[in-house]
């Protein structure tokens, strides 16, 4: 998403300033140029020299290299630049920008940029929540510019609350979010997760390898189009960060379905790519199970089925996409499964291809469609393929 853009990130003076290397070497990881502008209190805090090896171009801090004269324009850099990014911004630097003062090259490329802002507030917490730094942060917001909101936590001071910059990957993410096109914009889309758990006893479980990769992805690709997307998600250790994604945390089968029939009221697409438990144990022991001599039986009832249930209420209008784990007979079943739970379509993985399906980063897909086709991928990065998922719920989005 971010290959071949041009980001231009503005450092300022604030211990976060640490984070800001991570930051570019996300960037340049997924494929961005990166030129860095720090302020004179930024180089307190991280060197030059580091900035400038990660994003492999020189630093940029005054107006002119005192040295030789040379001019860094902020008017080029302004033109330059697809996203201007200041991580961390601090309070100083907020409120310059909110009155347009120009007295440093990072502001006055803000007054030049024709791109996307976006700044990422770092500071601690009473600075944070006074009435300056609020009342700038809206001029700012009032203006088009992205104010990727701190995270609250354990701050430099040692207090505790909001001001922590966002982590690097979420910036990162917003950035992909802030730059990619808007073409599921006014779309509501729902995404089941992960796996679910089912106790038998307070300590234990039945469940299985699902990460939550895929359908994390899925969403992330949906939101980044513009779409409002709700996560239905199970136990999982994925956090997410997105303007557009709000999670809904479940752990069985049976809170899962009732989340996801009523997001489902009000979604224009739903995605199931969780692996939701066929079965949950019969009785809930409220003391743990004691260990006994010879063998052991567990009574299992079925669980009531996610996409079956939708497919029964699926309403004109909308589009529904499961999903398909199989090992055997992998296109027979996957078609049974969509035509038994009155799915658009299905995406098959199978466990038989190395390197897809559970926990992984990668997947090979096929999507079938209940019209026939058959749609065949390779293996790719689960973000890849999460891509691809959204193209083919685009392109039926636009024709329904
Ligand atoms: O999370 P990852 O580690 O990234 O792995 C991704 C994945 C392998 C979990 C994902 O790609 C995937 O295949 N998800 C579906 C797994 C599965 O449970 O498939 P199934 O064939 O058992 O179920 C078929 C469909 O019915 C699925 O859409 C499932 O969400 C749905 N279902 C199943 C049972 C049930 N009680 N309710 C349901 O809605």
């Amino acid at each position: 998403m971010l290959r071949g853009k041009h980001i231009l990130l503005a450092v300022t003076g604030s211990i976060a300033a640490y984070k800001s290397a991570q930051i570019v070497r996300l960037l340049v990881k997924e494929g961005a140029e990166v030129k860095v502008i720090m302020t004179a209190m930024a180089k307190n805090f991280i060197t030059p020299l580091t900035m400038a090896t990660l994003s492999k171009n020189p630093i940029l801090v005054d107006f002119y290299n005192p040295e030789n004269g040379d001019w860094n324009s902020h008017v080029k850099l302004g033109i330059w630049a697809d996203l201007y990014l200041i991580a961390p911004a601090t309070a100083n630097t907020l409120s310059k920008m909110a009155f347009g003062i120009a007295d440093n090259l990072l502001l006055t490329s803000y007054l030049s940029a024709r791109c996307p802002v976006a700044v990422a507030p770092a500071m601690d917490l009473d600075m944070y929540r006074h009435p300056a730094t609020a009342a700038s942060l809206e001029m700012l917001k009032s203006r088009g510019v992205f104010v990727i909101e701190p995270a609250s936590g354990e701050l430099a001071s040692g207090l505790e609350g909001k001001g922590r910059m966002e982590e690097p990957e979420n910036i990162v993410r917003y950035a992909e979010y802030i730059l990619s096109k808007k073409t599921l914009e006014g779309k509501r889309i729902m995404v089941t997760a992960g796996p679910t758990r089912e106790p038998m006893d307070p300590v234990r479980y039945i469940s299985n390898h699902s990460s939550g990769k895929m359908g994390y992805a899925i969403a992330k690709a949906c939101a980044d189009r513009g779409a409002r997307v709700c996560i239905i998600s199970g136990p999982v250790s994925i956090g997410i960060s997105h303007p557009n994604i709000r999670v809904v945390r479940v752990s069985t089968a049976s809170e899962m379905c009732d989340a996801a029939l009523e997001e489902y009221s009000f979604s224009d697409a739903a995605i199931m790519c969780a692996a939701v438990a066929d079965y949950s144990p019969a009785v809930y022991s409220d003391m743990k199970i004691k260990r006994t001599p010879g063998p052991y039986s567990l009574e299992l009832t079925p669980n009531r089925d996610i996409a079956a249930e939708i497919g029964k209420i699926k309403r004109k209008g909308t589009f529904t996409l499961g999903f398909a784990l199989e090992t055997d007979n992998e296109i027979e079943n996957a078609v049974s499964k969509m035509k038994k739970k009155n799915l658009d379509a299905i995406v098959l993985n199978s466990l038989k291809d190395e390197g897809a399906g559970f926990s992984v980063d990668t997947n090979k897909i096929s999507i079938l469609s209940s019209d026939g086709k058959v749609m065949e991928g390779c293996l790719k990065s689960k973000a890849e393929v999460a891509e691809d998922i959204a193209d083919y719920v685009e392109s039926k989005l636009t024709c329904l």
